[in-house]
């Protein structure tokens, strides 16, 4: 067997952490032949939930699960990690300002981003979860400069990603894994662009159609095409997060902890066949996105983390939904900005 894969977990003691660090031990991220070793980071009030879980991980005899460590030190977390994972974030309370979640969750990915550079692995991958995803990992990309390279972090939008296939699949009637390159762009926000004018479906062995002319057949012309795009399908993924809060009574987290697995499996171990998937990577200027933002793209891996598929066309309305997105993370970077962090 390789030697183990070091994973940290941030906010080990929350929901996502829980549903996440299961389906890691179990071999759903890295494969079946890498052994993994755990490393839990808490604040203290949330360390008797990651205590009680590394518990009930010792209970499953995971044979891949080398040990599990848990903590409330970032030098202890992160020390000699290969993949972080940064779940853990202070959350929206009533009555909060945008630039008060913004300074806060600072005051979180900073340090974060700093303990990184110190001890991980020179190799270390990283993946923000938690919100506002996009500027965290800016911040922390930032923080562990120049250490770290800043392609190094990457923001999560594979649940959005995986929610328009989702869509698609169902108003197609298709299996989701008949339905590529689909595309998240910008923000993990209601502002993102969840964009099918480049995917397609397949509808033979080796044959496949434009989704768009798909969903024409189905929804019976162009017009009813862009109707359902503009008014169903785009708000739709756009504002699933509160559908299923509406619904479930809970924040999306299986789904959430899924896509992270998803994200960190297809960095790693490349992504499948000739499509891509979407993750909110640092720009350095693709599709007029300025550099240094962290912004959501069409990206491929080949296994040694993702890069970003260039030269799609991108009509007017795909601009102006990019640059509206894209406007909303500049305005983050700059409140980050005059609050000194950056
Ligand atoms: P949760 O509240 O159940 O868990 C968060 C945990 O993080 C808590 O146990 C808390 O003690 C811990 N924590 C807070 N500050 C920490 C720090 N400095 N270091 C280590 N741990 C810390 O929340 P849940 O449901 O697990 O969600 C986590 C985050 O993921 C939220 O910010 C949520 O908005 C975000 N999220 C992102 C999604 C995405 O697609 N990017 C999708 C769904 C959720």
């Amino acid at each position: 067997a390789s030697a183990p894969t070091t994973v940290t977990i941030t906010g080990g003691g929350g929901q996502i952490g829980y549903a996440l660090m299961f389906r890691i031990a179990a071999g759903d991220m890295l494969g079946p032949d890498r052994p993994v070793r755990l490393r839990l980071l808490e604040i203290p009030q949330g360390m008797k939930a990651a205590e009680g879980a590394a518990l009930e991980l010792q209970d499953c005899a995971f044979p891949q699960l080398v040990d599990v460590d848990v903590t409330d030190d970032p030098l202890t977390a992160f020390n000699g990690t290969h993949i972080a994972m940064l779940v853990g974030a202070r959350p929206r309370t009533a009555g909060m300002e945008r630039a008060d979640l913004l300074a806060a969750n600072a005051g979180i990915f900073g340090p974060q981003g700093k303990a990184i550079a110190a001890v991980a692995d020179d190799d270390v991958r990283v993946v923000v979860v938690g919100n506002p995803a996009n500027t965290n990992a800016l911040i922390a990309a930032a923080s562990a400069a120049p250490h770290v390279p800043a392609d190094r972090f990457t923001a999560l939008t594979r649940l959005d990603h995986n929610r328009a296939v989702g869509q698609l699949a169902e108003v197609l009637q298709v299996a989701p894994d008949d339905i590529d390159d689909v595309t998240i762009w910008g923000n993990h926000s209601a502002s993102q662009f969840p964009d099918v004018s480049h995917a397609t479906v397949r509808t033979g062995l080796v044959e496949r159609m434009p989704v768009v002319e798909a969903l024409a057949e189905r929804l019976g012309g162009a017009a009813q095409v862009r109707t359902w795009l503009d008014d169903t399908f785009i708000p739709r993924v756009a504002k699933r997060g509160a559908e299923i809060i509406e619904v479930r009574g809970s924040s999306s987290v299986a789904s959430a902890a899924n896509a992270a697995i998803d994200h960190v499996r297809d960095e790693q171990l490349g992504t499948p066949h000739r499509s891509w998937t979407s993750a909110a990577v640092v720009s350095r200027g693709e599709y007029g996105v300025p550099a240094g933002l962290v912004s959501s793209f069409p990206v491929r891996s080949h296994g040694d983390g993702y890069e970003i598929v260039e030269g799609l066309d991108i009509d007017a309305r795909a601009r102006a939904r990019i640059d509206a997105s894209v406007a909303e993370l500049i305005a983050e970077r700059d409140a980050v900005t005059a609050l000194g962090v950056l």
